[in-house]
Formats: C-alpha cells, sequence, structure tokens
C-alpha cells in the first residue's frame, strides 16, 4: 500500500507540473511571442495548441482528483470526517476546504474557457482578427486564463501545507 501510496503522490505532481507548465507555457512564451509577431498565424496556433493542452489539462484535472482522493484516504481522511463540521475546523481540514474550494473555482473557470470563450475568441479571432468582438473575447479569455494562473499558486500552496502544515 505504502508503494501505491508514494506512486499516487509522484502522479499527483506529474499532473499539477503538466497543467502548471503548460499554462505558464502559453502565459509567459508563446501568446508575448504572438503579440510581437505581426505576421505570426495567431488565431490557427491558439487554436490548434489550445485545443490540443484542453485535452492534456482535463486528463491532469481527472488525475489530480484521483490520487488527491487517494492521498487523503491514506491520511486517514474517511468520508465520516468529510461529514464532520469538526475535521473542516482542524488547521489540516481548512487547508483543505481551500484546496477543494480553489479546484472547483479551476474546473468552472476552465470549462467556461476551454468550451465557451476560448473558442469563440478564437472562431472570431480567424474571421475578423482587427475587430472590436475579436479584440473583446481575447481580452475575457486571457482573463479567465489569469484567474486559472492566481487559482493554481493557491491549490500548490495548499498542497504543500497539507503535507508540511501552515505558517499560521
Ligand atoms: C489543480 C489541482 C491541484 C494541484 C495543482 C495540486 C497540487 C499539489 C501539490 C504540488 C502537492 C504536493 C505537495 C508536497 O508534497 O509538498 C499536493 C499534495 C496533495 N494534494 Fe493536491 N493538487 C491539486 C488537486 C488536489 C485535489 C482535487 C485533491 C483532493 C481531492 C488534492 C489532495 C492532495 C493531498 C491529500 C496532498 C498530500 C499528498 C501527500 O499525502 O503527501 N489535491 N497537491
Amino acid at each position: 500500500m505504502q508503494t501505491l501510496y508514494l506512486v499516487s503522490v509522484w502522479i499527483h505532481i506529474l499532473a499539477a507540473s503538466i497543467w502548471l507548465g503548460g499554462m505558464a507555457f502559453l502565459v509567459l512564451v508563446l501568446v508575448p511571442w504572438l503579440r510581437r509577431t505581426p505576421g505570426a498565424p495567431a488565431g490557427t496556433l491558439l487554436s490548434e495548441t489550445g485545443r490540443r493542452f484542453r485535452s492534456v489539462g482535463w486528463v491532469c484535472f481527472a488525475l489530480l482528483l484521483v490520487t488527491g482522493s487517494f492521498n487523503l484516504s491514506m491520511r486517514g481522511v474517511t468520508l465520516a470526517s468529510l461529514s464532520s463540521a469538526v475535521f473542516w475546523a482542524t488547521p489540516f481540514g481548512r487547508i483543505l476546504l481551500t484546496k477543494l474550494v480553489a479546484f472547483s473555482l479551476v474546473l468552472g473557470v476552465s470549462a467556461i474557457h476551454d468550451f465557451v470563450l476560448g473558442p469563440r475568441a478564437t472562431a472570431l479571432i480567424a474571421r475578423h482578427p482587427r475587430s472590436r468582438e475579436a479584440a473583446a473575447s481575447r481580452r475575457h479569455a486571457a482573463l479567465l486564463g489569469r484567474v486559472n494562473a492566481i487559482l493554481a499558486l493557491v491549490l500548490v500552496a495548499a498542497g504543500v501545507m497539507l503535507v508540511r502544515g501552515s505558517p499560521w
């Protein structure tokens, strides 16, 4: 069981790294380069890489949820403790609650970004790249990307504190 637990934490951290790394590449490398390179096929590049990363991202979310739940069970968290107010009032319970709220928000924001705003933005950019609608939809999609980046920082911090305790 100990080996399975170690493999689960390993997969958990790998899935977190792949999701975070992919977001960082898009936000810190690809989008700034596209902005500085007028002739680049921004619409196609964003839609093709965005679509591919979308699948990778949702696989990571599924892996994080499954391994996260298993990690919790290996730390003695049961369905009974999850339904007890006493558990959620403990330092571990408060950190876990923060993490689960942040994760739920990430799923919601990602669903809107990946299946509504993202596709709408890339379609508008492809059809009318210089239109005000295209610029507005790109801004909205980018804003959701930034919200997810902030939530990701909260999730990693909560993960570290679940293992090592909180500083306050
Ligand atoms: C995008 C979502 C998530 C990210 C980025 C993330 C990130 C992390 C990281 C980086 C750690 C390792 C911390 C360390 O060893 O110092 C960790 C640990 C942990 N995470 Fe997550 N996590 C996510 C989602 C979840 C979810 C949904 C759950 C619960 C269902 C969860 C439960 C845990 C648990 C229990 C640990 C402690 C592992 C152990 O026992 O050592 N995580 N998380």
